[in-house]
């Protein structure tokens, strides 16, 4: 069974997804990490982040890959290349150039083959923007998180600050605004609901109120 939760940037899919693996013992693949680790990569090899053979061919020849320990559902680290990037991946030039990197349609043809072989006969919680739309259309369950601006920033701000990057909540707002504009707005796979995704507020539920509501519906599906 796939379980896929889509939705904007700090809409809640990360601590969503995680909290719904663990409840159902499922592995959780959080598919932002592999384009934030191709976009790690072409920053640290200061590849022009506008030539797309480039980017492609870098994402072709350096797949993504998890460590996750026995049995546990949440991996333990994310590497490229040799190297383990799972802090480095969520630095701010990461986040700000991410987007650019995703929006190459041969990255993104590289990294849903890699997606779909990470999930190959077994049970998944997936995360990220085209889920439900591109990787695993036909998953038996489909949820589209948003929240609103004010709340995904604030999210963001304890996030950020939490590893050790002060930034203001307004400056926060604009560059979360900024992603999802170009996310939403880009030709290969832009970020919107599934059309038989079930669109999910979170602004005012608390986490356990999402994840009640995902587990419910995962194991109606089951
Ligand atoms: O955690 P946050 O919501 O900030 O972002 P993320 O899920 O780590 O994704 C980082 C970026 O990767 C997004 O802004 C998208 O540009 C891209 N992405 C994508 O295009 N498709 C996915 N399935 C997942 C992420």
């Amino acid at each position: 069974m796939i379980i896929a939760i889509d939705g904007p940037a700090a809409s809640g899919k990360s601590t969503v997804a995680k909290a719904v693996a663990r409840r159902l013992g499922v592995r959780h693949l959080d598919t932002g990490a592999m384009y934030r680790a191709v976009a790690w990569l072409a920053l640290e090899g200061e590849v022009p982040l506008g030539d797309a053979v480039v980017l492609t061919a870098l994402a072709e020849a350096n797949p993504v890959t998890f460590e996750y320990e026995e049995g546990e559902a949440i991996a333990t680290s994310v590497r490229i290349a040799g190297r383990d990037v799972t802090a480095e991946i969520r630095y701010p030039v990461v986040d700000a150039n991410v987007s650019a990197v995703a929006a190459v349609p041969g990255v993104r043809a590289a990294l849903v083959c890699q997606q779909r072989i990470l999930a190959e006969a077994r049970d998944m919680v997936a995360e990220g923007r085209d889920i439900g739309t591109v990787v695993f259309p036909s998953a038996e369950v489909k949820v589209f998180l948003t929240a609103s601006p004010e709340e995904r920033a604030r999210r963001r701000r304890i996030d950020l600050a939490n590893q050790g990057h002060e930034v203001g909540q307004d400056e926060v707002q604009q560059r979360l605004e900024k992603r999802d504009t170009h996310d939403s707005t880009r030709e290969a796979s832009p970020l919107e609901a599934a059309a038989d995704a079930e669109i999910l507020d979170t602004t005012g539920l608390s986490v356990e109120q999402v994840v009640d509501e995902i587990v419910r519906r995962a194991e109606a599906a089951r």
